[in-house]
């Protein structure tokens, strides 16, 4: 791997290179960049196939998305969701990674309104002018990919519209900053920055992360912070960016059901999600759709 003149010395000094070894032509010491971000930072660098299975398991979630983004309409029901999403990833081989995750009890997380996200599909019926997020997460030959999107149902109120491209609008802008050598902060840094701006708030409680060979891996991604905040990004890196984003104030409560997470004040609450790759010049989506 070539190292830039910004990036971390591949000595392990954790100094930049042209801090360190760049001035002696030469590295002391070396020891891989992939093993310094395990050793210190439990961050697994994906290699080619590794990038190339979490891809696939990414084709998988996105065409399911799809399917869910035909039927959504009032009238169905969030079961009915849970149902199209766990028989289309069965019959593509893959497995639903929800679907007993620390007691998670379905296929997909279903957040109608002021639901924040990890809401459990059921009987509720959806209804005209609802928003709903649907956070689909795939293990297709053992690899991971994660990605939600925020559905209207029917025909959206002004709230509804602006929450969605608010929180839309936010991952685009985190996103934008995943590049090679630059911080994890910088992503959160720009997504609370724009929507603080716009009058909402960022949810604190939940965060992106690490995925690819297990659901939940380091390194954590907060949707707010600073810039100087976190690691340095690097080439093989994989990990999910997913604002959750609120028209009114940021505190959540959790519902009985241990899982469900709602605005405290009763407002609004979308989020978007996808899972990148880390790569020399920027990112690569491996859930991709459009922002
Ligand atoms: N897909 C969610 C995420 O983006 C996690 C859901 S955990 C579950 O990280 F158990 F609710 F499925
Ligand atoms: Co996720
Ligand atoms: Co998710």
């Amino acid at each position: 791997m070539k190292v830039g003149r910004n990036n971390l010395c591949p000595c392990g000094s954790g100094k930049k290179f042209k801090k360190c070894c760049m001035k002696n032509q030469q590295v002391e010491n070396p020891v891989s960049v992939k093993e310094l971000y395990y050793k210190n930072h439990n961050i697994r660098i994906k290699n080619k196939a590794e990038i190339d299975g979490i891809r696939e398991s990414g084709k998988l979630v996105m065409e399911t998305h799809k399917i869910v983004e035909k039927e959504i309409r009032p009238g169905i029901t969030t079961d009915f969701i849970n149902e199209i999403v766990h028989e289309h990833t069965l019959a593509n081989r893959g497995i639903c990674a929800p679907l007993n995750y620390r007691g998670f009890p379905k296929s997909v997380c279903t957040s109608v309104n002021s639901v924040i996200c990890h809401g459990i599909p059921g009987p509720y019926v959806l209804q005209d002018g609802d928003i709903i997020n649907v956070d689909i997460t795939t293990i297709l030959d053992g690899y991971y990919a994660d990605a939600n999107y925020t559905y209207f149902v029917g025909t959206p109120s002004e709230d509804a519209k602006k929450i969605v491209s608010i929180a839309k609008e936010s991952l685009r802008l985190g996103l934008n900053e995943v590049k090679t050598g630059n911080r994890v902060g910088n992503i959160g840094y720009a997504i609370q920055k724009y929507a603080e701006a716009e009058g909402c708030s960022v949810v604190r409680e939940f965060i992106g992360h690490g995925i690819g060979i297990n659901f939940h891996e380091q390194p954590n991604i907060p949707h707010y912070g600073n810039k100087t905040d976190g690691v340095q990004l690097i080439p093989g890196m994989i990990f999910t960016v997913e604002p959750m984003i609120n028209l009114g104030k940021k505190e959540l409560h959790i519902l009985d059901d241990d899982w469900t997470a709602m605005t405290d004040d009763g407002s609004l609450s979308a989020q978007f999600e996808q899972t990148v790759v880390v790569t020399s010049t920027g990112y690569e989506s491996l859930t991709p759709f459009d922002l």
